[in-house]
């Protein structure tokens, strides 16, 4: 535990909460990726139903609910144009987070290397540590954000993580991205594990695309999805990972030793949502678009120096003037009332940069763009 590092949101989280009870303007969170709106009325009815269901009192089996794991062949088929079998390709979790960390512990073997993008999600290095493997940062170029496969990376490494929809940046990846590293991953030896938890959120029409339907990935990669983000979901804690059958048999095995079973409820509604209408996923894209015109429009016209965001929920935008993004984070949560994620604690790629997301209504994101604006001018 000690080896451990530090929970990026704990610390920044208690005095969110701290600020917030003291008086003045309402505090304005957008530091964290929790969706604000609620899950689609026919995922909650499906949910009401399985927990009546007295099926679903007992312990649920090992083997995740086949009608799930046709749910999410399914998804793969319709949505990213990929063919897996649902017997042996699919694994269930509680939410990506415990598929990617569960393949990280599956494949890093202690003393080994994981290339982690940089910037990237804190969880890469988390499990990393627990898996006593040593991260190597993958650098992302900005402004496409693809990673240099041509720095220095390690000849041997256990793992390859990815994540597009990119958080932090919200880059999409392309079809190149993702062979030339398992071009990368198959010399070195590493299984990739690319977190696909933005699967559903691509913008102008464009649609994330998937590792697995780049056929050299096909073969070394296990991909995490969840329903957290596409429904709005996340507190139900469920997602999935999928690949080949012996990547994804390494994972369940992991994760049943580690984390035993997922609700059978949880499973029963996960299965409604991928398998009944996509109407209210298609329909939260475009308002999480709107959202983010919002702020990149606001944004620009005060000068700042913005990226528009291809996909995920989230704007990441230069800090004007050389400045430490956690000073200026902390700042603008005292001065301003507005918590944003500070850039560097995605990694020192991250620095001087502020993430917002895409959790408020666009009235309060307004508001938002206001303060920030004000901010920056005194
Ligand atoms: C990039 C990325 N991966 C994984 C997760 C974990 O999501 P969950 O465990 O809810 O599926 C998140 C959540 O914010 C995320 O942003």
């Amino acid at each position: 535990m000690a080896g451990l590092p530090a929970n990026f949101w704990g610390a920044m989280d208690r005095e969110i909460v701290r600020l917030a009870a003291e008086p003045g303007p309402a505090m304005i969170d957008v530091s964290k990726g929790n969706p604000d709106l609620p899950t689609p009325e026919h995922i909650v009815a499906a949910m009401q139903a399985a927990v009546a269901d007295p099926r679903n009192h007992g312990y649920p089996s090992y083997a995740p609910r086949p009608a799930l794991r046709r749910a999410v062949a399914l998804r793969y088929r319709e949505d990213h144009g990929v063919d897996l079998d649902p017997d042996t390709e699919v694994a269930v979790a509680h939410g990506s987070h415990e598929a990617i960390l569960g393949a990280v512990m599956a494949f890093a073997d202690p003393g080994t290397a994981v290339v982690a993008p940089d910037p990237g999600y804190p969880l890469y290095t988390s499990a990393a540590h627990l898996a006593g493997a040593h991260v190597v940062p993958l650098p992302l170029a900005p402004p496409a954000y693809q990673p240099d496969l041509t720095a220095t990376l390690p000849a041997a490494a256990s793992v390859v993580l990815l994540n597009y929809p990119h958080n932090p940046t919200g880059a999409l990846a392309t079809a190149q991205t993702f062979a030339d590293a398992a071009d990368y991953a198959t010399r070195a030896g590493a299984v990739i594990v690319h977190d696909f938890a933005y699967a559903s959120l691509g913008f102008d029409g464009r649609r994330p695309l998937s590792a697995l339907a780049v056929p050299a990935a096909r073969e070394c990669t296990i991909e995490a999805q969840t329903l957290s983000k596409t429904y709005s979901m996340a507190g139900w804690r469920i997602g999935f990972a999928a690949g080949r059958a012996e990547l994804v048999s390494a994972v369940s095995r992991y994760q049943a030793h580690a984390f035993s079973t997922v609700a059978g409820a949880t499973q029963d509604a996960a299965a409604a949502a991928l398998s009944g209408d996509q109407t209210a996923a298609r329909d939260l894209v475009a308002l999480y678009q709107r959202r983010r015109d919002v702020v990149v429009a606001g944004l620009r016209r005060a000068g700042w120096d913005v990226t528009v965001p291809e996909g995920s929920f989230f704007v990441w935008a230069r800090v004007p003037g050389d400045v430490d993004a956690s000073e200026t984070a902390r700042r603008l949560r005292e001065e301003a009332r507005v918590a944003v994620a500070p850039g560097d604690g995605f990694g020192p790629g991250g620095r001087g940069h502020i993430r917002i997301g895409l959790v408020r209504d666009e009235r309060v994101l307004a508001e938002l763009v206001e303060r920030l604006v004000a901010f920056t001018r005194h």
